[in-house]
């Protein structure tokens, strides 16, 4: 299947089986923002859970939970009033307006398609090494680049806009007033790291976990939950010794590519790409991205950057409040330096979704068909097992009844009695169900009923008081 219409059928089985909707979809959407429905949330739930305890189920991290609305001062400390913006061009003629660097990616990749090799690698490298407007903008005239609706070359100068949302406190609408919605949980860490070190008694190195709304006024919202303005983080930022700092860069690299494979993501989907020295943020020792291959191509999934003791010390003089660490032992008073790990969980969300997609076709005697299904992993299935009378009488399915409301004590599971039982594996297939537990007229008198295995179709008998233990051990 193409690309597209692979991320087509992806979009569009999330919203059939209600795992993503549209925001506000009866007033015409709001782009970049999605509502999550009766089996997204529990994916995305499982997802979160299972980051929550790889990282806080340790001795050296704690959690947190910030505002999201913080001190205006919190955005001047971190740099994003002065440069977290993007690029925008706008056209005369069109009125459209666009961000000046993807505007050029755009271009290079036509570029690529026409064959034009030479000229696509002369236009990137300019591209990366624009920093100021005047340098998106003479790249635009230049190569002539057009608007992609109307064709039109006249374009406005280049400007940054700020990516943070605006609001007020209070019912004064003035710029005393003014707060922002937080671009990223980080932040609400960084001003929380003494509380957080003294209230739980850690030393360093120590990490501090949380999962929260961020919020991006982003220009280009494309491709689904990949880019939104309203999304889930994971971060999580360590504290460490400066001298230490690199050792635990490369253990959270590590430790954070593993997490994905241990949720059965394809090793061929992931990539680690390094930031180049000479591209690394100012304050930045080190960053990596581990990237997915989406079905529109590869794109960042997780940052892990080694932070150095920029964000504290910029805290530390905005606030005037001492942002050091005293080593009880050898009374040493330093800035930690941070190792950052920072990973969408919408995006993950989103990533998990496209590596569990699949259509196969399978065959039954002469028959062949297809069947689109999800292998997720049974730890992040939305529905753990689906249970089901064979058939709709002799006590079947008061017997799956009474198995399904015994699960439900545990598991996420769902009964289903309506249509022939092929039908009802599919339909539990295209949710990435990996179970189906199904009552027939043996349960009756032996116990026993049968689990069929979602990606190997698979069939076994087991008694049916062990059900719990066999999705334990599965799942758990
Ligand atoms: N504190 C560092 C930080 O926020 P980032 O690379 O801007 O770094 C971290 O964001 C992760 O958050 C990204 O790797 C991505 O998974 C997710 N993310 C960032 N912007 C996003 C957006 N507009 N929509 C969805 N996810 C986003």
């Amino acid at each position: 299947m193409a690309k597209q219409s692979t991320l087509d059928a992806i979009v569009s089985l999330a919203k059939r089986r209600g795992f993503v909707f549209q925001s506000s979809e009866i007033y015409g959407g709001l782009n970049g923002c999605w509502d999550y429905g009766p089996l997204g949330i529990e994916l995305l739930r499982n997802i979160k859970e299972s980051w929550w305890k790889s990282m806080t189920y340790r001795d050296d991290i704690v959690g947190l939970d910030s505002s999201i609305l913080m001190h205006p001062r919190t955005w001047e400390a971190s740099g994003h009033m002065d440069s977290f913006s993007d690029p925008m061009i706008d056209n005369k003629q069109s009125k459209g307006r666009f961000r000046a660097d993807t505007l050029i990616e755009e271009y290079i990749e036509r570029l690529h398609k026409k064959g034009k090799e030479v000229q696509a690698a002369s236009v990137q490298d300019r591209l990366d090494t624009a920093v100021a407007p005047e340098d998106y903008y003479s790249i635009i005239v230049d190569e002539g680049i057009p608007d992609p609706v109307s064709g039109s070359k006249e374009w406005t100068p280049v400007r940054y806009f700020n990516l943070m949302f605006k609001t007020f406190v209070g019912p004064v609408e003035d710029e005393s007033a003014a707060v922002y919605l937080r671009p990223e949980t980080a932040q609400g860490t960084f001003v929380n790291f003494k509380n957080a070190l003294e209230s739980s008694r850690q030393k360093v190195p120590f990490g501090v976990a949380q999962i929260g709304k961020s919020f991006r006024n982003e220009i280009n919202t494309k491709y689904f939950l990949f880019r939104t303005r309203e999304f889930e983080q994971m971060e999580m930022e360590f504290f460490t010794k400066p001298g230490e700092d690199v050792e635990w860069y490369e253990y959270w690299r590590e430790q954070r590519w593993n997490w994905f494979l241990s949720h059965g993501m394809k090793e061929e989907s992931l990539r680690l790409k390094e930031h180049p020295a000479d591209k690394l943020a100012h304050y930045a020792k080190g960053a990596v991205d581990i990237e997915y291959l989406f079905p529109f191509g590869w794109g960042e999934l997780e940052g892990i950057h080694n932070r150095t003791d920029f964000d504290l010390k910029r805290h530390q003089e905005f606030s005037s409040k001492k942002l050091e660490y005293v080593d009880t032992v050898t009374r040493e008073r330093y800035v930690p330096y941070v190792i950052e790990t920072a990973v969408g969980a919408s995006r993950s969300f989103m990533a998990f979704l496209c590596d569990a997609y699949d259509v196969e076709e399978i065959s039954e005697g002469e028959k062949t068909e297809e069947r689109t299904v999800l292998h997720f992993s049974p730890s992040l299935a939305p529905i753990k097992a689906g249970v089901f009378p064979l058939v709709k009488k002799d006590g079947m399915p008061e017997a799956a009844k009474e198995i399904h409301q015994r699960l439900q004590k545990h598991y996420k599971t769902q009964y289903d009695e309506s249509g022939a039982i092929g039908r009802r594996y599919r339909r539990q297939d295209e949710v990435g169900t990996p179970f189906c537990i199904t009552v027939d007229g043996d349960t009756l008198t032996d116990s026993t009923v049968t689990i069929r295995h979602r990606d190997s179709m698979e069939q076994e008998r087991i008694s049916a008081d062990r059900i719990e233990d066999f999705l334990r051990s599965h799942i758990d």
